[in-house]
């Protein structure tokens, strides 16, 4: 495992690529609404990175073909944006987009409603929207890596629901995909120690069913093994010795 810790100026450079993101990802979730395809959500999306400067990080990664990852209901991550896939009211779509400026990377995602949903779903959302919160607060120098899992895991659980195993959060930087892998459950106390300069993208999946997922023959779409519904968010966080910072705010 190497870890690369970041200085101050790399920081600086990470908050441009996650501010793209955030400007993005509000771009796309402010188009949300019955009758348009995930693919309408990519062309705004891929626009939106140009004219911002940025380029796509998930486009081309392992073959991955678009810029956004749109995944509905009990999709849980990696749903490919399509042409056929309309969105429908009542749903829930994750939004998964990642940018690279001037060689750094930022990588965050939101689950939106699309119209009206139901109270179960719109509790789903937000547990997992505060589990992501929590995580972060846990992103403590000094801390460890369990303490973030456990934070993230802890809180969902209380509320009835369920962290994926199979897929995690991660270090990122001059690469998408750094180390550490950064799971959603864990054990306070436990695991690596979290040092300043640390930036860790924390994403937590979260199943209002059964923690278990299964790809489907695309080799992409993650979905719930018991077809119920999932939402993800995700933040990029530097370490620092003043706390946590967000930047994909
Ligand atoms: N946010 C996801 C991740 O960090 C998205 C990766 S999708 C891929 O793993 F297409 F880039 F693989
Ligand atoms: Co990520």
């Amino acid at each position: 495992m190497s870890i690369v810790c970041k200085s101050a100026g790399e920081i600086e450079k990470m908050r441009r690529s996650g501010r793209i993101v955030r400007q993005v990802l509000d771009a796309v979730s402010a188009i949300v609404a019955p009758g348009l395809s995930t693919m309408d959500l990519e062309r705004v999306a891929e626009k939106k990175i140009r004219d911002l400067g940025a380029k796509p990080a998930f486009k081309g990664y392992y073959d991955y073909p678009c810029v956004l990852c749109t995944s509905i209901n009990q999709e849980v991550v990696h749903g490919i944006p399509s042409e056929t896939r309309k969105l429908v009211e009542g749903d829930i779509v994750s939004i998964d987009c990642g940018v690279v400026l001037d060689g750094y990377y930022g990588d965050a995602a939101v689950t939106v409603p699309v119209g009206t949903i139901s109270d179960e779903l719109h509790t789903l959302v937000n547990v997992t929207e505060q589990s992501l919160q929590k995580g972060i607060e846990a992103a403590l120098v000094g801390g460890r890596l369990g303490d973030i899992g456990a934070a993230v895991q802890g809180y969902v659980e209380a509320a009835g629901f369920s962290v994926v195993r199979e897929f995690v959060g991660h270090g990122i930087g001059t690469k998408l995909h750094e180390d550490p892998q950064v799971p959603n459950y864990g054990v306070r106390d436990q695991g690596l120690k979290l040092r300043e300069g640390m930036v860790i993208a924390i994403e937590p999946m979260v199943n209002a069913g059964g923690a278990s997922v299964r790809v489907l023959d695309d080799k992409w779409t993650a979905v719930t093994q018991d077809g119920r519904p999932s939402a993800h968010f995700e933040h990029c966080v530097a370490i620092t010795k003043d706390g946590p910072v967000i930047l994909t705010d």
